[in-house]
């Protein structure tokens, strides 16, 4: 049976640097308070109209495919993990395929937010032992600066989030010893409501009534996007803060265990942790409770903030180009976010 490997990375990130000083043109708040809480120094906001999603997937997809020594004409599959898409449908994963004028290969998009990219790759890999592909282009892209509310009413969440995106080449290989070693998934909706974009959406306030009671008598279009929706700010991503960290400690390292144990490992047989650049704070609790070196863990979001499905190819791809990811490392990749979704993966380089 073939495993995986990854053959090749890349990642793009816009050029436009915005630091937490310049949000303060946009909002009440403060480079104290953001790198206290989250440790985020700046971030990259796209081009408004010269680039999106895909484009920055492309970007980041050339480079994985180049140092993979292959062409786009060699891929079979494209996975595309976003919550911040060209369009609400189709999905970027198509998008891609016509701008690298790709075969007409099967392309499927995957909506589990901060564990997307760990989500894709499980299926990517999935694809590859199963014998059906032999390279898989796996993306995870988002242009959050389009979707933000930057404004005081919109600064717990809006502060967070930059764009960037991260591509690897999934390959298959008869070599024993190298590759994905194992992916684990998990999700418990009952928080659903917590970490969320609710609108536009077919919900109908099903879900939170409280929210909308003028919503029965509306015209159908009015329930997927209205006017009161823009006028309460329900088209912008909502989060509860508190409840989204203290579930994140929890979750990190659990599924992180699982990995390892899984495959009769440590914490100490890590050579390099890859989290989901969520907040710093969370990826400082979980490297203490699992006992890890600084230089196990790799972090970068000071430097890019979170990017949602972006943030683990491009840190990936970050600690990959500064060598800290060698031949024969094990690496552990692990996300938590939205759903709530969480995932790990544990790779022999
Ligand atoms: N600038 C200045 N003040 C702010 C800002 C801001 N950007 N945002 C909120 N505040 C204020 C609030 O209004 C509040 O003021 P008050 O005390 O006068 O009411 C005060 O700061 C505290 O607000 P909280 O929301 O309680 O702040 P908290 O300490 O919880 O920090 C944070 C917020 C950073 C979001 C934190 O809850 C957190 O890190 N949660 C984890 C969630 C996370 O990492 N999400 C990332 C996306 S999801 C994912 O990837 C897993």
């Amino acid at each position: 049976m073939p495993t995986s490997k990854i053959a090749g990375i890349g990642y793009y990130v816009p050029q436009q640097i915005v630091t937490n000083n310049d949000l303060k043109k946009y909002m009440d708040t403060s480079d104290e308070w953001i790198q206290e809480r989250t440790g985020i120094k700046e971030r990259r906001y796209a081009h408004r109209t010269e680039e999106t999603t895909t484009t920055m997937g492309v970007e980041a997809a050339k480079i994985a495919i180049e140092r993979a020594g292959l062409t786009a004409q060699d891929i079979d599959f494209i996975v595309f993990a976003t919550l911040s898409p060209d369009y609400y449908f189709p999905g970027c994963g198509v998008l891609v395929q016509r701008a690298m004028q790709m075969k007409e290969i099967g392309a499927l998009d995957i909506r589990n937010q901060c564990s997307g990219f760990v989500y894709a790759l499980s299926v990517a890999d999935q694809f590859i032992k199963t014998g059906m592909y032999k390279n898989i282009l796996v993306i995870g892209s988002e242009k959050h600066s389009f979707g933000l509310d930057l404004t005081t009413r919109g600064r717990n969440v809006s502060v967070i989030f930059g764009d960037g995106a991260g591509a690897v080449v999934l390959q298959a290989t008869e070599k024993t010893g190298q590759g994905i070693i194992s992916t684990h998934l998990h999700s418990d909706g009952q928080s659903a409501e917590l970490l969320a974009m609710y609108n536009p959406g077919t919900h109908a306030n099903h879900w939170v009534k409280e929210e909308v009671a003028s919503f029965s008598n509306a015209p159908i279009g009015d329930m997927f996007m209205s006017n009161e929706m823009i006028d309460k700010a329900q088209n912008f991503p909502f989060m509860d803060g508190q409840a989204v960290f203290k579930k994140a400690i929890i979750k990190f390292p659990e599924v992180i265990m699982e990995a390892l144990t899984k495959n009769n490992l440590a914490a100490s047989d890590i050579d390099l942790l890859v989290p989901h650049q969520a907040n710093l704070r969370i990826s400082q609790y979980v490297q203490q409770k699992l006992g890890l070196r600084d230089d196990q863990v790799f972090n970068n979001i000071q430097q890019f903030g979170n990017t949602t499905a972006a943030s683990i190819p491009i840190a990936l791809c970050q600690a990959w180009e500064e060598g800290k990811v060698k031949n024969g490392d094990l690496v552990c990749l692990a996300a938590f976010g939205s759903g709530f979704t969480w995932a790990s993966a544990l790779i022999r380089w």
